[in-house]
């Protein structure tokens, strides 16, 4: 029934729909930058990861998540970094989460420390993690990630199977480094039920404009993996940023970053460490709104500062930033 009323009147939180209808619900949280891994792809050494002098405390930083979910639409939350299992306070972090009333939780790891956590983690309200996996061999596993073991992340997978966690695993292909592993780390995903997803590497932070760029495209990918299985595209949820296949015994995915770019569809929103949104890795202008911490009604200027942030966003393609992935967690 037309009623004459905006359509978000008596609505206290009223969804974040940017100009291309997109409903940007989706927040991920870099709790902290510091990792300890330090992948070639994004930074060129270990103390590039620094942590900002002026990150949240784990109640400031919940304290912003409540006003965001309240305010702003958060629907769905995942924890990124840096590394969030170095965040002391992580598991408290998501049971908080949990207590504000959002059920969707997910983390990025590496998962270097996973194994002894995964438990907690479950118990504690998580229930999805996505894990860089780059090799399954363990000397190309360290030179690429510069730190960190193998079977440490691979420990870590089995524990979070065991207690009930979704993982997917993503692999950042690189060509003549790991690409000859596309079909194995399918089979390894294959076998135990995880879903493998297949990143196309970004021109960000020490590759941002470089010329000895080892993509690995889309179609390459498909074609390793057509050569020994049936593949079948199926569909994905409408805000999702990879590309689905069917093969005998499970799903794989690619997020084709640079091949088929899909920011038309991209409904996420970025919560850094010291409390800035940043809506679009390409035009990663900060926009801090730490200071609605001691705002008593936050509703409309948070509104207009998250609706700033989200007209950062590309209409089409990423087009490179010399921004650092482990400041936002991708
Ligand atoms: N290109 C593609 N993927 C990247 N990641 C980090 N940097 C890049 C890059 N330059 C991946 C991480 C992690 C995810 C959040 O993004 O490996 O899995």
């Amino acid at each position: 029934m037309e009623t004459g009323l905006p359509p978000d009147f008596g609505k206290e939180n009223p969804p974040m729909i940017d100009h291309h209808g997109r409903n940007i619900n989706k927040l991920r949280i870099s709790l902290s930058e510091v990792c300890n891994m330090a992948c070639t792809y994004c930074v060129t050494s270990l103390s590039d990861h620094k942590r900002a002098p002026d990150e949240l405390s784990m109640d400031q930083m919940l304290s912003l998540i409540r006003i965001l979910k309240d305010h702003a639409g958060i629907e769905k939350v995942r924890l990124t970094g840096g590394e969030p299992l170095l965040y002391p306070n992580l598991i408290k972090v998501i049971s908080g989460i949990r207590d504000l009333g959002i059920t969707s939780i997910g983390m990025t790891s590496n998962g270097q420390l996973l194994a002894r956590k995964a438990k907690a983690l479950s118990e504690a309200g998580l229930k999805n993690v996505n894990l860089s996996l780059d090799s399954l061999d363990p000397e190309k596993f360290k030179r690429l990630g510069r730190v960190g073991k193998l079977h440490k992340t691979l420990e870590g997978i089995e524990e979070c199977l065991k207690y009930g966690l979704r993982v997917k695993v993503n692999m950042v292909v690189i060509k003549g480094e790991n690409d000859e592993e596309i079909v194995k780390m399918l089979e390894y995903g294959v076998a135990r039920g995880v879903e493998v997803r297949y990143l196309e590497l970004m021109g960000m932070g020490p590759l941002y404009k470089k010329d000895d760029f080892k993509l690995v495209y889309m179609h390459e990918i498909l074609e390793r993996i057509s050569e020994r299985y049936t593949i079948q595209p199926v569909s994905t949820d409408s805000d999702s940023t990879s590309l689905r296949y069917w093969v005998p015994g499970g799903f794989f995915g690619i997020i084709p970053n640079n091949s088929a770019p899909f920011c038309s569809t991209c409904s996420r929103l970025r919560l850094t460490s010291n409390g800035q949104l940043i809506g679009c890795l390409s035009n990663p202008t900060p926009i801090s709104i730490r200071h609605f911490l001691d705002h008593p009604d936050p509703s409309v200027p948070l509104q207009n500062l998250v609706k700033k942030s989200i007209s950062y966003k590309q209409d089409v393609a990423f087009t490179g930033s010399t921004l650092v992935m482990s400041r936002v967690g991708g």
